[in-house]
C-alpha cells in the first residue's frame, strides 16, 4: 500500500475529529443541521490548523447522497470520491501559484454551468491574499450574487491582505492556534495508534515547538519517527539533539547569565549550542518560554509547592524568579520577541541574537 505521511493519514474526515475550534464547529454543524447555509465562506487562521480540512469536510456534508448532513456517511460515491481528491465538482485552486487575473476568470467561469454530479458546485480558493487586485475584483463579482448551487470557500494565513469588500461578502470564520494541551492530547493518541515509542516528555517537547499547528506536530513526530530505528523508545534528550533545541538546564544557565551581564559565560554556553547545531531561533523561543514561566512564578500563578519538595532545578528558577523584578521580565520578553521577527534578516542568525543581548545590556546598565 502507498506510504501516507502522518498528517495526511490522520486529517480529519468529520467534524466530530476535528480538534480544537468547538464553537466554529458547532456553528457550522448547527447551519448544516437547520439548512442555513451561506455560500461564501472565508477562513483565517495559521498554517495547519484545519482550513483546507474544514472546507473539505463541509464540501462532504453538503454533498453526500444521503442529503444535507452535519454527518457526512463516508460510504456514498459522493463522499468516497471527495476523500479520494476525485469529486468533479469540487475545485480546488492554489492562489499562490495562481495569481493572474486570468486564472481566476477561467475557474469563475465555470461557475455558470451546473454541479455534474454533486447538490453544490464548491470551489475553494487557498492563499488567497496573494490574489491580484484585478482577480481580486473578478471573485467580488461572484461573491455578490454567485448561482443558488455554488458555494465559495477561501482561505487565508494574512487575512490583513484581504480586501475589506471581499470580507464583507463572506461568513468569516477564524480558527485560532490549537492549544498545547489538545496538541499533546491529540500526539498521545496518535503515538498509540501508530505504536510509536516515546516518552511523555518527548511528546511535551514536540507540542512545545509545533506552534499551534497541528500540521507542524505531525510533521515533526514524522521526522523524529523517521530517523530511528523501529521500536526504539524516543527520548527528550533525543529530541533536543534532532531538533536543534537547548535543553533546559541549559536554558537556565544562560538565562542566568543574561541577568547576571556576564558575556564571557554567555558566549561559553553558546559556542557550545551551536557545536551540536543549535538554531539561534530556539534558544530565543527558548528564552521567551522562559521568561515567561518566571513571569508567571511572580505573579503567583502558578501552584505553589513545598521548596524542599521539588526538584533542584526547580529551586534553582525559584531562586532567579526572586533576583529579578517584573519590569526587567518584560523588557527582557519585549526585546526577545521583537528581535525574532529580524533574526532572519541580520547578516547571520548569530549577529542577530547577539544584537538582542547588547539590548539588554544597555537596559541593565542605563539602569544602574
Ligand atoms: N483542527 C484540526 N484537527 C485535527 N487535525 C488537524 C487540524 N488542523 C490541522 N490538522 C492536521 O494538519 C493537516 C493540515 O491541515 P489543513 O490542511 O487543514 O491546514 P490549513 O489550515 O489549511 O493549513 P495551510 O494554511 O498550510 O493550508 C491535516 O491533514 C491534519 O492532519
Ligand atoms: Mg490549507
Ligand atoms: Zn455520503
Amino acid at each position: 500500500m502507498k506510504y501516507k505521511i502522518l498528517s495526511n493519514k490522520w486529517r480529519p474526515q468529520n467534524f466530530n475529529q476535528i480538534i480544537g475550534h468547538k464553537y466554529t464547529v458547532k456553528m457550522i454543524k448547527n447551519s448544516l443541521n437547520f439548512k442555513k447555509i451561506h455560500q461564501s465562506w472565508l477562513l483565517s487562521g495559521m498554517h495547519g490548523v484545519g482550513k483546507t480540512t474544514i472546507a473539505r469536510i463541509l464540501a462532504k456534508c453538503l454533498n453526500c447522497k444521503i442529503g444535507i448532513t452535519s454527518i457526512p456517511c463516508r460510504k456514498c460515491k459522493n463522499c468516497l470520491s471527495l476523500e479520494k481528491g476525485k469529486f468533479l465538482d469540487f475545485i480546488e485552486l492554489d492562489a499562490a501559484s495562481k495569481t493572474k487575473v486570468d486564472d481566476i476568470k477561467i475557474m469563475l467561469d465555470t461557475t455558470k454551468y451546473a454541479p455534474m454530479c454533486g447538490r453544490f458546485k464548491i470551489y475553494l480558493i487557498d492563499e488567497v491574499h496573494m490574489l491580484s487586485k484585478h482577480s481580486f475584483n473578478a471573485l467580488l463579482k461572484i461573491l455578490e450574487e454567485p448561482p443558488k448551487y455554488i458555494q465559495i470557500y477561501i482561505a487565508t494565513t494574512n487575512i490583513h491582505k484581504i480586501p475589506k469588500t471581499i470580507i464583507s461578502r463572506c461568513l468569516h470564520i477564524k480558527l485560532s492556534y490549537i492549544t498545547l494541551h489538545n496538541i499533546y492530547n491529540f500526539l498521545k493518541k496518535i503515538t498509540k495508534k501508530e505504536n510509536i515509542k516515546i516518552k511523555k516528555e518527548a511528546l511535551k517537547i514536540i507540542s512545545n515547538t509545533s506552534q499551534g499547528s497541528i500540521r507542524n506536530a505531525l510533521n515533526t513526530l514524522e521526522f523524529i519517527r523517521s530517523s530511528v530505528k523501529n521500536k526504539t523508545e524516543i527520548k527528550k534528550k533525543y529530541i533536543f539533539k534532532l531538533l536543534g533545541i537547548l535543553d533546559k538546564k541549559n536554558v537556565l544557565k544562560l538565562a542566568i547569565e543574561i541577568i547576571n551581564n556576564d558575556f564571557n559565560k554567555i558566549f561559553n554556553i553558546l559556542n557550545n549550542a551551536e557545536k551540536i547545531g543549535i538554531q539561534y531561533s530556539n534558544i530565543v523561543s527558548s528564552l521567551i518560554i522562559f521568561f515567561h514561566k518566571i513571569s508567571l512564578i511572580k505573579i503567583n500563578q502558578k501552584k505553589k509547592k513545598k521548596y524542599n519538595k521539588i526538584s533542584k532545578y526547580k529551586q534553582k528558577v525559584y531562586i532567579l524568579s526572586k533576583k529579578i523584578s517584573f519590569k526587567d521580565l518584560q523588557f527582557y520578553c519585549k526585546i526577545l520577541l521583537q528581535g525574532k521577527h529580524y533574526l532572519n534578516n541580520s547578516p547571520s542568525p548569530k549577529i542577530g541574537f547577539e544584537i538582542m543581548l547588547f539590548q539588554i545590556f544597555q537596559y541593565i546598565k542605563e539602569k544602574k
